[in-house]
């Protein structure tokens, strides 16, 4: 029996961990796994509605770390989860993504001498100006099991030197939620209660620092979507950071408050069906997300990246995305090609294909049972 915990903290974590839950409960005698929250993420908005939504159990702990600086975070995090892990005694910390939530908890399990896997492992965008960016090195450098979303990945991480037979490429665990939910977020009303045409409007988000912090930066994002919006409606779910800076900067008048099918208008956040019903009938996605990216992919819907780089290239190798950057012109020009139909054909990427939770659980019972002596080694299935 191997004694888990899989480890959340913010938003885009819940839906990469909620099939990885769900892989492990087919496995009980294998596998005697808690959730840990750290807290980060807190609004009802933002973290609880995606429990409900995707049908995920309660954390079994809340660590209620909150907001902070990057480093006050971080360390409130490992304080709290060292304590977690010195009480619980697991054999593998489970880690999900790039936040900071990630790295805090993969660096405190593994001075512990803790097994750490990585899901979503090997992502760059050489972009060290991304907190992610950071995150994602110091995990990666970490970690004894290294799960890959793509052919990218993988060559990353050789390429910095780590042994294959830590890398498994498994495929995607977000399209294993996405998939899964497809079906019941295409039939939901509320495109059609806000009075929006299938087709006919973009859905907006963006809370990167270096888009929202910055009122010239957003000034330009925002002259450039009111434009796109005389054509079609953009609906804007706003992240509590950039709500915290669009009334900073004064910029309330870029948008509207009340639904209304035209203009650029703002939501409270969504939860992941609403948000997964409106991108999937929507013309296109303008964001600065990453998982956004990958999930018009495998919809066929065009994304307009609002980056200078992406870690997530097979995006638009093989799939929808467009990264046009943050200025105004740039924004506008994507937009208006994808409003006059100019729009990729995209393919979904290899292995996208709503396995990729049951395949890392296959990976660590195999580990387990080579630790045990039962079986082969888990290194023979790398790459598999
Ligand atoms: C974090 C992740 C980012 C991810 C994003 C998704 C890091 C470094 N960043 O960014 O990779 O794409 O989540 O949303 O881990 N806030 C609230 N309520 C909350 C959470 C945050 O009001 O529940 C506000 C606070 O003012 C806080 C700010 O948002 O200071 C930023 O939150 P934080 O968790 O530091 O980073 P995100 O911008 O959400």
């Amino acid at each position: 029996m191997m004694r888990v915990i899989n480890v959340v903290g913010a938003r885009p974590n819940f839906m990469k961990m909620a099939p990885i839950i769900e892989a492990m409960n087919r496995y009980p005698d294998r596998f005697q796994h808690m959730l840990v929250h750290t807290g980060q993420h807190y609004d009802e908005r933002m973290s609880e509605s995606f429990f409900q939504d995707l049908g995920m159990p309660k954390p079994d702990m809340d660590l209620e770390v909150g907001s902070g600086s990057h480093a006050e975070q971080t360390a409130r995090i490992m304080v709290e989860f060292e304590k977690v892990c010195l009480r619980e005694k697991p054999d593998l910390v489970v880690v999900v993504g790039d936040v900071n939530s990630t790295m805090a908890c993969a660096i405190t399990a593994k001075k512990l001498g803790i097994c750490v896997a990585h899901v979503e492992a090997g992502l760059r965008s050489r972009d060290m100006s991304m907190p992610e960016e950071i995150n994602r090195l110091c995990t990666d450098v970490l970690c004894d099991y290294l799960f890959t979303t793509d052919h990218f990945a993988n060559e990353n991480l050789r390429a910095e030197g780590i042994p294959s037979e830590r890398i498994f490429f498994v495929g995607n665990v977000m399209i294993d939620t996405l998939l899964k939910h497809k079906e019941m977020a295409r039939g939901l009303a509320l495109a059609e209660h806000w009075g929006l045409a299938r087709r006919r409007y973009a859905t907006l988000t963006l809370h990167r620092p270096s888009n929202v912090d910055d009122a010239a930066t957003l000034r330009g994002i925002f002259e450039a979507l009111v434009e796109v919006a005389k054509e079609i409606p953009i609906v804007f779910p706003i992240h509590p950071r950039t709500r915290k800076m669009v009334e900073q900067f004064g910029f309330g008048g870029y948008c509207s408050t009340t639904p209304k099918p035209e203009g650029l208008w703002i939501t409270e956040p969504l939860g992941y069906l609403d948000l997964l019903h409106l991108n999937m009938h929507a013309t296109m996605v303008i964001t600065d997300s990453g998982g956004l990216q990958e999930e018009t992919t495998v919809l066929g819907v065009p994304c307009l990246t609002l980056r200078h780089n992406t870690e997530r290239p097979i995006t638009c190798e093989v799939g929808t995305n467009f990264v046009v950057g943050n200025q105004r012109g740039d924004i506008l020009a994507q937009a208006i090609k994808v409003l006059g139909g100019e729009v990729p054909r995209g393919r979904v990427p290899q292995k996208w294909d709503g396995k990729a939770a049951e395949r890392i659980v296959e990976i660590l019972a195999r580990a387990d049972d080579a630790m045990t002596g039962e079986s082969e080694p888990a290194v023979r299935v790398a790459f598999q």
